[in-house]
């Protein structure tokens, strides 16, 4: 797969969407002959299509984790460009150039990531729907994962009616059915409130099935009787006259079936756990590391943009970048959807906060993963605080927050690549 078939795949896409088709830069340019350097870290000082062109081109197919923060198009005048609002004559109208500028690189990225690859995209909600139909077509429906939202702000924006807006989304895509999270590590060890032989655990799930398929009639093998002691213990025949008997009857007196069949019950039924009134659950045991699945709320206070500012004045000394994004947020997305010897890709790098994630993620937990950064050189105005702190251009922004990390910490390292 390389850049020719990028293009047809970009023609294809745009066709069934009704995306006009001279708005798409087609004249990818050439590869350069350079190879992207195998660090820890690489940044690619480029506009970002040349360079998932230039990667596809170099048959760099195996990208675990991708996660992006285009430009949302707010129209605010930042040290980025953010406004693609042109009135077009397509159903897209005011969001047609914005999702033709995000169309050919989001066909890149699916080329790019490993058959069991993810990616992530954070977004608000004057684009969400838009692209939400745009990684539908390039991604494939069936490969949508979810859209976590996170609470950004505590009091919101201010500057709309109605409603002070105080979240944004993360938009998750699969490559295909092999892709999957690894989920958060489980931090709440105070619900693990119950211990016996084999461990601490707590009761969360019914071990009569609920929703589709629960009818006894769906499984009659799966309609048998338990029985339990008032200790909890359940045991799936009559071994003492105490027990009581429980069967998969729901509040209502309807017939239901069990999880499990009469065999897996019998070996496992210490997995089991009876409440006094004899409804059955499954437990759920504490362990080393374990993880669960990632919630699509995420409103710790770390993940709160005034820490990503805080974050930014603090490693540049001034708020030369409007828009960055919380360490913690990024870190625990890299953690939840990717292995600990995955490559991340970012190609709207920014001040650089993913390589900043990966690299603490490296150090804290043992993890091995390489970031490949993408920025472009746009030249930052004159009158912006970024340029009047000595930065010309936004992957000046970014190159500075790696030389940064790599002076404090030896174990970091990078190279940067220019490609035309
Ligand atoms: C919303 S910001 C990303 C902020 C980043 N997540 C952070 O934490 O700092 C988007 C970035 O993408 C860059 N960008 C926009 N268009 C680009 C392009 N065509 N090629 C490369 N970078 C681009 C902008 O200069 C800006 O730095």
């Amino acid at each position: 797969m390389n850049s020719i078939h990028l293009k047809s795949r970009i023609v294809e896409i745009a066709k069934n969407l009704g995306i006009s088709d001279h708005q798409l830069p087609l004249e990818l340019s050439n590869p350069p002959v350079a190879h992207l350097a195998e660090e820890q870290c690489t940044l690619i000082k480029a506009d970002n299509l040349t360079a998932l062109s230039w990667l596809l081109d170099q048959n760099k197919r195996d990208i675990d984790f991708c996660y992006i923060d285009p430009p949302y198009n707010t129209g605010s005048t930042f040290v980025y460009h953010d406004k693609r609002q042109a009135k077009s004559a397509s159903i897209w109208s005011k969001h047609h150039d914005w999702l033709a500028f995000m169309l050919p690189r989001l066909v890149a990225t699916q080329l790019l990531l490993a058959d069991d690859g993810v990616i992530a995209i954070s977004i608000d909600d004057y684009e969400y729907p838009y692209l939400k139909i745009l990684m539908d077509s390039v991604f494939g429906e069936n490969n949508y994962i979810a859209t976590l939202v996170v609470c950004r702000s505590k009091n919101g924006k201010g500057s709309k009616a109605n409603v002070a807006v105080n979240h944004e989304y993360v938009l998750l895509y699969g490559k295909s059915e092999q892709s999957t999270l690894r989920g958060v590590e489980d931090q709440d060890l105070e619900k693990y409130n119950k211990e016996d032989e084999h461990g601490r655990f707590t009761i969360d799930g019914l071990f009569r099935k609920k929703g589709d398929a629960s009818k006894r009639e769906d499984r009659p093998n799966m309609f048998y009787p338990l029985y339990y002691s008032q200790d909890g213990k359940v045991y799936a025949s009559k071994i003492s006259e105490d027990l009581r008997e429980a069967w998969p009857v729901d509040s209502k007196g309807a017939e239901r079936r069990w999880l499990w069949g009469p065999e897996k019950a019998q070996s496992e039924s210490w997995k089991l756990y009876a409440s006094p009134k004899g409804v059955i659950y499954v437990k759920n045991y504490s362990a080393p590391n374990k993880r669960i699945k990632i919630r699509s709320i995420l409103d710790k206070p770390e993940y709160l943009n005034d820490r990503a500012s805080r974050e930014v004045k603090s490693i540049f000394g001034e708020r030369v970048f409007e828009t960055p994004k919380p360490i913690n947020l990024i870190m625990d997305l890299i953690d939840c959807c990717s292995s600990p010897e995955a490559t991340v890709l970012d190609y709207f790098a920014g001040t650089g906060t993913t390589a900043h994630a990966c690299h603490l993620l490296n150090k804290n937990k043992s993890a091995n993963r390489k970031c490949i950064l993408v920025e472009h050189n746009h030249f930052i105005n004159k009158s912006h605080t970024a340029n009047a702190a000595g930065f010309k251009t936004t992957a000046d922004i970014t190159e500075f927050r790696l030389n940064k990390l790599s002076e404090d910490d030896q174990s970091f390292n990078f190279s940067t690549q220019e490609i035309e």
